[in-house]
């Protein structure tokens, strides 16, 4: 068997243990018994919860304009249109593109179905046979199945370590004189940790190196950040000439679909002709793109930064009172995706079913989305919480957490340790 199969089977092996384990243990795929969310609890076998679980940072899915916008577009053109986009697409699309072209500063810019389709339409069509593409290593999952797709290509294909800046910068000096453009791929904003790209200095190396193309996946920076919410990374800086951004709207933003944003015209036009979504899938139905509408709207107007600001003051609070409590806190950042640090996954799974068993439902962390002994309770944060829920959150997470190590023989040094945290 090749290198690549074993490892293929080792990754689908392991993925499928830990997903089995978790099972069992009541922690993942689970379902709510609600009748009705609120956006701050959930109900699971019987048991109301309070919810960290969601990306819809600023819980603009119980807006009561932008349900109306999908039930309104339901009443007027039905459950669906069932087109592929190639041949003719529902008005809301044209409502949608032409709101969110101006959110984004009028760059040509395309919505397909999702974000995962939108890098397997954008990636081996942008990419050409005679470019090279480096990836973080962090990169979402998407981009990097994406880009396997260039491989029976032989585009030339690296990973670097985390947000190395200094690596990137001495591959494109490797690379330069041989590819006619370098990608750089990467998240704006850390879909685990939280954590960004260093979009400052991404830029000046474009600046630099006329080859450095920057491909940024900016879908957890959506909304809550930038100007008209367009996201972390142009909160950073004006559009790059060289930069090719993607986000999406299934997290802040309250709808769905994935967004796709050109520097020019040119290859805007290029993935509109040719990308498999826009051929050979069916479009988002009407329901969806009539709450694209009213949700651009909202990011058009002043009220995003009121809603950008409450979160924030709320993210502030989590990480003040966090630390006043001693909890290991990861990659401190202004973004609305906490991260405690437990360490050995068997404390993970402790903690989320103690955590339940108090009340409260959050995200594990584990192996293989982060490294083995880097297991952490990921914790986004919505507008919709009170200080009071965070403040419940975390107290109860620094009674558990020790009993929680003690159960698993480990300890916080243990956890220091593992994330190379200075106490
Ligand atoms: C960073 C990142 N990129 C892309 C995606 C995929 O987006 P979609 O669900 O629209 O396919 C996700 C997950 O939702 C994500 O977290």
């Amino acid at each position: 068997m090749s290198d690549l199969k074993s490892k293929h089977d080792m990754v689908i092996e392991i993925v499928n243990q830990v997903a089995s384990i978790a099972a069992k243990l009541g922690i993942v795929h689970n379902n709510t018994d609600d009748e009705i969310l609120d956006g701050r609890h959930i109900t699971i076998r019987g048991k109301k919860m309070l919810y960290f679980g969601s990306c819809g940072y600023l819980g603009l899915e119980h807006d009561p304009r932008i349900k109306a916008g999908a039930i309104e577009a339901i009443n007027k053109y039905g459950t669906q249109f069932s087109s592929s986009r190639a041949y003719v697409s529902s008005s809301y699309y044209q409502q949608s593109e032409e709101l969110l072209r101006k959110m984004f500063f009028g760059k040509p810019l395309l919505l397909l179905q999702s974000l995962t389709v939108g890098h397997m339409s954008n990636i081996p069509i942008i990419v050409g046979n005679d470019d090279a593409v480096i990836m973080d290593s962090q990169v979402h999952d998407s981009v990097q199945t994406a880009v396997q797709m260039l491989r029976n290509r032989d585009v030339h294909i690296e990973l670097i370590r985390h947000n190395r800046i200094d690596m990137l910068e001495s591959r494109v000096k490797a690379l330069k004189d041989n590819y006619r453009k370098i990608w750089y791929m990467a998240d704006g904003v850390y879909s685990m940790q939280g954590d960004y790209a260093p979009v400052k200095d991404l830029y000046r190396l474009a600046d630099q190196y006329e080859q450095l193309h920057l491909y940024l996946d900016d879908i957890h920076g959506m909304s809550w950040a930038g100007p008209n919410g367009t996201g972390y990374v142009l909160s950073q800086g004006d559009y790059h000439p060289r930069l090719y951004l993607t986000t999406g709207l299934t997290k802040a933003f309250g709808t769905s679909g994935g967004l796709l944003i050109y520097p020019e015209e040119a290859s805007f036009n290029l993935i509109k002709n040719t990308s498999k979504a826009f051929i050979f899938s069916i479009q988002m139905p009407p329901m969806v793109l009539g709450a694209t509408v009213e949700s651009a709207k909202i990011h058009l107007s002043d009220e995003i930064y009121t809603f950008q600001d409450e979160l924030r003051l709320k993210m502030e609070y989590f990480n003040t009172t966090a630390k006043k409590l001693g909890l290991p806190l990861i990659n401190e950042t202004s973004s609305p995706i906490g991260f405690i640090g437990v360490g050995k996954p068997d404390v993970g799974y402790n903690m989320v079913k103690r955590m339940m068993n108090q009340g409260y439902y959050f995200n594990l962390s584990v192996f293989p989305s982060v490294s083995y002994n880097n297991t952490g309770l990921r914790i986004p944060m919505n507008r919709l919480h009170t200080y009071e829920d965070i403040e419940n959150l975390l107290t109860e997470i620094a009674t558990q957490l020790p009993q929680a190590l003690e159960d698993s023989k480990s300890s916080m040094s243990e956890i220091y340790k593992h994330f190379k945290l200075v106490a």
